[in-house]
């Protein structure tokens, strides 16, 4: 890619065209004045990094009233243009040239700026030396600051060819020709680089700053601003759901980043994530049994980022990312509920459950090419339990196996095989042979989630129920016991144990512990 000649002919003819090459160039320039008056009237020290020919000062002169400017531009014929600029609108007073770059580490002068404004200069970078700006940027903003920034974007996964046809209606009704036209279509991405919001969401959270918040869209060109919180003040939170998954995201994969980012997630892969998934998923469902809106709250934010972790995990090799996955889900929603977009009838949830499950069978058929499978229930059921828990899974193949007539003709027939494999079970572990009596195993806690099923009972909350009232009187236990149960013999624990039991007994009926019940 050739850079853009600021001291060439690109520079010479810079004033002439620019409102010309980037859509919305005023809009962004008055815009961006504007959000600066409001947030920051009093404004004593501006920074203007990339300042060009000058165009901005004007309108940011005007909207920081009380504010000296200090300007930074590293092309002699830009300073040149801007200085012939300063002299015209007699602003000599209030404008001060600092150097030509930015400095690598620290804020210019020692002392951050209350308002640092950088229009149109990160997509003249390569994304490399997008990075090093950024931070330096964030590094000038002083506590209570803000940073104003505009720059040619393109976001990851976003159609642009909207924006671009938009684009060209725009120059072509501004009287440019129809082969300029193109030729400013073709210089995207050839002659400018985007500017990634991701990383600038990134770099501005990992400087302090807060998240970025977009103030307009002009076809590719986007404004944004941000500020440093006042010392000893929590950055400000997002202002809409959409700006809270975006910060979210940012700050995934900046945890991802091989520069900088943290060693535990750089490690994770799908796989490693996967027992982070399922106590998540757990810890929603406990925390949705304990009516907690705070702690559920929080948990789905816990599993929120397992999704998002992945995303970036995706991503980073171009498979899959957090756009297409919600994207994906939005689209079976809309495709699954014909009665909600799509004018049909569903009379009730009945009626939904079926339609969801016809369509479900015909996308199926649609993927597998129409060729009918020998076993079609067990194939389904395959593909159901096996992202699930296996208790779950066991009540789901129970269930769908009944409803297909493979089933007991009464409570006994189920009774009686739960004591059949209680013995298999007791044998295989007296043989010794472990993986005979963990299979052992499993057939017995099977077939007791079809005495739950034959009963109605839930058997995810009843052994969940058992770990609750175990901890509860084992905790007892220990308190009795000042912590530490070591070298205590197991007469004893069984004593505690009885009496814990009893204690809880009599805090739920709300009588004192008798004697009789203290040895039940
Ligand atoms: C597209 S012009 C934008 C000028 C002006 N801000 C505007 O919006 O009209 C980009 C400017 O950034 C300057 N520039 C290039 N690299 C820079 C850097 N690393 N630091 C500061 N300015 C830079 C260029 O010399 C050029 O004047």
């Amino acid at each position: 890619m050739t850079p853009l000649d600021f001291e060439g002919d690109y520079g010479r003819a810079y004033n002439g065209r620019i409102r010309l090459m980037i859509p919305g160039y005023d809009a962004i320039q008055e815009i961006g004045a504007a959000a600066l008056a409001a947030r920051l009237p009093q404004a004593r020290r501006a920074l203007v990094v990339g300042v060009g020919s000058g165009l901005e000062l004007p309108g940011l002169l005007e909207a920081l009233p009380q504010a000296q400017f200090t300007l930074v531009e590293p092309s002699t014929q830009m300073r040149q243009l801007c200085d012939g600029l300063i002299a015209d609108i007699g602003a000599n007073g209030r404008v001060q040239w600092g150097p030509p770059q930015l400095p690598t580490a620290g804020p210019l002068g020692g002392s951050g700026f209350d308002a640092v404004i950088c229009h149109n200069v990160l997509h003249v970078l390569e994304p490399a030396a997008q990075r090093p700006l950024l931070d330096q940027l964030g590094t000038q903003v002083s506590p209570g600051g803000a940073l104003l920034l505009s720059s040619y974007s393109e976001p990851e996964g976003e159609p642009m060819e909207p924006w671009l046809q938009l684009a060209a209606a725009r120059f072509r009704a501004l009287g440019m020709d129809g082969p300029a036209v193109e030729a400013v279509m073709a210089s995207r991405n050839t002659a400018v680089f985007s500017l990634d919001p991701l990383l600038l969401e990134r770099r501005l959270l990992a400087g302090g700053l807060e998240a970025p918040t977009q103030l307009m869209q002009a076809a590719c060109f986007r404004l944004w601003i941000s500020g440093r919180p006042t010392e000893g003040q929590a950055p400000a939170a997002p202002a809409s759901a959409a700006a809270a998954i975006t910060q979210l995201r940012a700050v995934v994969a900046q945890l991802r980043d091989p520069q900088g980012g943290c060693p535990w997630d750089l490690e994770q892969t799908h796989a490693s994530l996967v027992p982070y998934v399922l106590e998540e998923a757990h810890e929603v469902a406990d925390a949705i049994h304990h009516g907690d809106d705070r702690h559920l709250a929080e948990e789905l934010g816990d599993l929120l980022l397992q999704v998002v972790l992945h995303a970036q995990i995706g991503s980073e090799t171009g498979r899959f990312n957090l756009g297409q996955i919600a994207a994906g889900i939005s689209a079976k929603l809309i495709r699954r509920h014909p009665h909600v977009f799509a004018g049909a009838e569903a009379a009730d949830s009945a009626a939904v459950k079926a339609s969801w499950e016809a369509i479900k069978a015909q996308e199926r058929a649609e993927r597998e090419g129409g060729a009918a499978s020998s076993s079609p229930l067990s194939d389904r059921l395959a593909g159901k339990v096996r992202g699930q828990p296996a208790l779950a899974g066991a009540m789901t193949i129970s269930k769908k196996a009944a409803a297909a007539g493979f089933e007991w003709d009464a409570m006994a027939g189920v009774w009686e095989k739960v004591h059949e494999e209680l013995d298999e079970l007791k044998q295989a572990v007296a043989s010794g042979d472990r993986a005979h009596a963990e299979a052992e195993l499993g057939d017995l806690l099977f077939t007791l989630v079809n005495v739950a099923r034959w009963c109605d009972l839930d058997p995810e909350t009843g052994l969940a129920g058992t770990n609750r009232r175990f901890l509860d009187r084992f905790s007892r236990v220990e308190a009795a016991l000042g912590g530490d149960l070591q070298g205590r013999s197991i007469a004893e624990l069984e004593g505690l144990w009885r009496q814990a039991k009893a204690q809880i007994r009599a805090e739920v009926s709300g009588q004192p512990p008798g004697p009789q019940s203290s040895a039940g």
